[in-house]
């Protein structure tokens, strides 16, 4: 007998993530002829429906983004079908087997609700969905806390075992995330000052102008320090702190990933007040537009904070001393993505008189949003005669990805792309284990434990705005600055 076709089934088929990320991921990869071959695409929801209007939904949300390629869109919809069942109950689960046939390799992408995790798995594996082929595909966040994510994550290990299990944090897609790897590894210049001998500091920003919208019923559960922290700004901090992996392998990269998790310093009552501010948007402008607070769109008095900010400590040789300042929030006066690394100032300056005021210490900059691009700024002197015997500017050495790259680069991709790649071929090194979930949970518990013994509840801040005054104030304290 013939292998059978592979299939991915999209569980959430008709949701918001499916429809905004995934399906035009995959009809990006479509049209680069990167999926393979004989794929079969089956999207699964509650609602009635059946191939040809899923095919229709599908191409409205296509065109809603961008022209469609009449023949790129044929060979995509072919694959195209539609179960309407809920696969977290055994009749759901048995007519979606029905409608998958006989199983060969099977991706199951969960686009779902957190808390339908485990009831799904186990109904896929009542329906004989879980056999030796079958990978499991789960979005962030795993639970709401350590306890949850280990509920969720030992239902689903009885069904499938880890390497089968692939968890998204969809940054670890993105194109310069990856370059961060090797723009560490694959260069001498980097890695011997990559310490706290010559980085006085780092920070991570994550700045959205973007509200909560529709998606209130989730966000109001989680809050921006479960949607965003545990998972994307940990993970980018794993990449700028961790030890060189023996190689790419990826248990290699992920066991340096959670080693630096491990090693996050705790926070508690006494220094959360210190080290973190929690801020929940009012009502302002954003891109020249009046925008609603968050309980507006809400509808009620809320507790939750769309902005978090705080200073981790890594409490590891490298690290020690070195604060990470983290800050991530919507409503922000800008959609602003990056990593700064700071080097220390030269340790004596031989220049003297105006100079010296004009002498400032090397930044690394690494932007993932809204322009992919690495610079460095690095002191220079400035050209031509002046009174004194010389004045210096720091001026910035820059890689812009878009312009290097040209032809090359192509596009930009999603960063599903590459994900819904990977989990096809079986490559699970830019999905995140087990093991590093929980250490990301333990620490995100921690300062959530730790702002409700501290009574700390969210300051406003106006949309529009760079987050509540304390977010200056924490950084400040330190004598630095935020690199707005
Ligand atoms: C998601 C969060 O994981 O990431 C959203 O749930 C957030 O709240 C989004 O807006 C940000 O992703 P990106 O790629 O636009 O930075």
């Amino acid at each position: 007998m013939p292998d059978p076709a592979p299939v991915l089934v999209l569980l959430g088929g008709a949701g918001d993530l499916a429809m905004r990320m995934l399906l035009p991921s995959l009809y990006n990869l479509e049209m680069d002829r990167l999926l393979p071959e004989a794929l079969r695409i089956i999207g699964v929801g509650r609602g009635e429906g059946d191939a040809a209007r899923y095919r229709a939904e599908v191409k409205a949300a296509l065109e809603a983004r961008e022209p469609v390629d009449p023949a790129g869109w044929e060979r995509l919809a072919a694959r195209l079908d539609y179960c309407s069942a809920d696969a977290g109950k055994p009749d759901g689960a048995r007519a979606l087997a029905d409608r998958i046939g006989p199983p060969g390799e099977l991706v199951f992408f969960f686009a779902l609700s957190p808390s339908l995790y485990a009831p799904v798995t186990r109904a896929l594996q009542g329906a004989g969905l879980t056999g030796e082929r079958t990978r499991l595909v789960l979005e962030k966040p795993i639970g709401r806390d350590l306890e949850s994510s280990r509920e969720i994550n030992a239902a689903i290990a009885e069904a499938v075992p880890e390497g089968r299990v692939f968890r998204i944090d969809h940054y670890l897609g993105k194109e310069t995330v990856q370059n961060l790897i090797a723009l560490r590894f694959a260069n001498t210049l980097f890695e011997p000052l990559w310490t706290n001998v010559s980085i006085d500091h780092v920070q991570i920003t994550v700045a959205e102008t973007h509200g909560v919208g529709d998606r209130w019923p989730y966000y109001d559960d989680y809050g921006a320090i479960r949607d965003m922290l545990q998972n994307h700004m940990l993970q980018l901090l794993c990449l700028v702190a961790m030890e060189p992996p023996s190689d790419l392998e990826p248990d290699a990269v992920r066991n340096e990933k959670v080693k630096v998790l491990r090693s996050l310093r705790p926070f508690t009552r006494a220094s959360v007040g210190q080290d973190s501010v929690r801020g929940q948007y009012g009502e302002g402008v954003v891109d020249g537009e009046k925008a609603l607070g968050y309980e507006a769109e809400v509808g009620r008095p809320s507790g939750t904070e769309t902005f978090v900010a705080l200073t981790a400590w890594i409490d590891n040789w490298r690290w020690a001393g070195v604060p990470f300042f983290l800050r991530t929030g919507k409503r922000m006066a800008e959609r602003c993505t990056e990593i700064v690394i700071q080097f220390k100032p030269v340790p004596h300056s031989i220049f003297g008189g105006a100079a010296v005021d004009d002498l400032v210490a090397n930044r690394l900059t690494i932007a993932l949003q809204p322009d992919e691009d690495i610079s460095l700024t690095i002191m220079n002197k400035r050209p031509g005669l002046t009174e004194d015997a010389m004045r210096l500017q720091p001026l910035p050495l820059s890689l812009s990805l878009a312009r290097a790259l040209g032809e090359e680069g192509g596009r930009r991709r999603i960063a599903y792309e590459r994900l819904l790649l990977d989990a096809l071929r079986g490559d699970p090194t830019l999905f995140v284990r087990n093991d590093e979930v929980a250490a990301a949970w333990r620490f995100v518990d921690g300062v959530a434990a730790a702002w409700a013994q501290a009574g700390m509840t969210p300051k406003p801040y106006p949309a529009g705005s760079w987050g509540p005054a304390g977010a200056f104030a924490l950084i400040e304290r330190s004598g630095r600055t935020w690199n707005d």
